[in-house]
């Protein structure tokens, strides 16, 4: 299969871990000594294929491990890192390479930004939702127990690589992650993309490998194109986090024992229909967005109803709140979502974020 390149960051290539020449003829001038870093299971499937590779072209590799799961992105996992690094002699010719899903590229990417004031880093995602999103707009960052990716920089990978064919060994929950962020993007930005989801569920849900390689394209190219005009997050990048403001609250509620891609997907569907009490959306364009997250298995049920107080509460620990008030994205269509004068994201009155909570308990709620 031919490369595809993205702005010069990005390239896809299916089969690059299997024979990774392009891969290492393009990063080989990075560094002069390289670091995986991944987690063990990944290391076995993928990590010391790429070590060998590394090493017969003669490039020096180590392989380093930390626990998967996302309370092991923390301060301590990224200490002991460096320390292996410092003992290994690592220096500022060094180049990381995070091979994994957003808590590998999160965490290798901020020790990336901060090791000996900063060496270069690439990232080969492996998981769908690191695909179109984690490895794209250089976040980087650890949890505390404070909160969610409370440290961390802002710092761009020089290069990112898709093999689509890593997604095979991916669980389905971890893959329904990564759908509902590529349906986000259809929603703020492009209808083709929100269609093609629409039409192709059963090629996405078997991993056809070149559906796969479209919707990646184009989320990908959504996203990037966003942060090159915000890095910051200052304003449109806002628009990314459509769906996450009540996505982001259940996850806290629920004291994140929901999958990211459940509390999103409801989150899409509960902030779109507050779209449409307040004119914005229609309805039928509300109907479709919960086809889709139905057509792709989202569950779109909670667990239990919660107090509206405490909804708006978890909702008041947004990012995008202001004056203690939460603010949302909103789309008046099917991908066009409305940019409120460079704000992208609008505060709601209470009365009618109340409303569109009571539909979610009532609608969202079968035991
Ligand atoms: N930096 C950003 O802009 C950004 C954006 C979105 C999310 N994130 C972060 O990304 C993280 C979530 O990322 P994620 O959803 O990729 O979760 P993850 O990194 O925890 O990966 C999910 C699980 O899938 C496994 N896995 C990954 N690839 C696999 C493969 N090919 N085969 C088999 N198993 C595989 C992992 O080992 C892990 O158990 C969160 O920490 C979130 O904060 C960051």
């Amino acid at each position: 299969m031919n490369a595809i390149n993205i702005m010069d960051t990005v390239t896809i290539q299916r089969g690059v871990i299997a024979d990774p020449r392009p891969l290492i003829a393009e990063i080989a001038s990075l560094g002069s000594r390289f670091a995986i870093i991944t987690h063990p299971s990944l290391a076995a499937l993928y990590g010391k294929t790429l070590q060998n590779s590394m090493v017969s072209s003669h490039l020096d590799t180590i392989l380093l491990t930390f626990p998967e799961g996302e309370i092991h992105k923390t301060r301590a996992n990224k200490e002991m890192l460096e320390d292996r690094l410092l003992e290994s002699g690592y220096g500022r010719d060094s180049c990381i390479i995070a091979l994994g899903g957003g808590v590998v590229s999160d965490l290798a990417g901020y020790l990336a930004a901060t090791y000996c004031r900063g060496v270069p880093y690439v990232i080969i995602p492996t998981s769908l939702l690191g695909m179109v999103d984690a490895a794209i707009g250089g976040k980087t960052g650890v949890n505390t127990p404070y909160g969610k990716n409370m440290i961390g920089a802002v710092c761009q990978p020089k290069k990112i690589w898709i093999d689509s064919n890593l997604l095979q060994t991916l669980s389905p929950q971890e893959m329904r992650n990564g759908i509902v962020e590529i349906i986000k993007h259809g929603l703020i930005q492009d209808q083709a993309l929100f269609d093609y989801l629409d039409t192709h569920s059963q090629q996405i849900m078997a991993r056809d490998p070149k559906t796969l390689e479209h919707v990646i394209y184009n989320s990908c190219m959504i996203k990037m194109k966003i942060v090159q005009e915000d890095e910051k997050e200052t304003g449109k990048r806002r628009l990314l986090n459509f769906g996450h403001t009540i996505g982001h609250a259940l996850e806290r509620l629920h004291e994140f024992t929901v999958p990211h891609g459940e509390a999103v997907a409801i989150g899409l569907a509960v902030e779109s229909y507050i779209a449409t009490l307040l004119k914005t959306l229609d309805f039928s364009a509300h109907e479709q967005i919960i086809q889709i997250l139905k057509r792709y298995q989202l569950p779109l049920r909670l667990k239990r109803a919660f107090p509206l107080e405490k909804i708006l509460d978890a909702m008041m620990m947004d990012k995008k709140s202001l004056k203690g008030q939460p603010r949302f994205v909103m789309i008046d269509a099917i991908g066009s979502a409305c940019p409120f004068h460079g704000a992208y994201c609008t505060p709601v009155d209470p009365a009618v974020i109340k409303q569109g909570l009571e539909w979610m308990n009532h609608v969202m709620c079968r035991h």
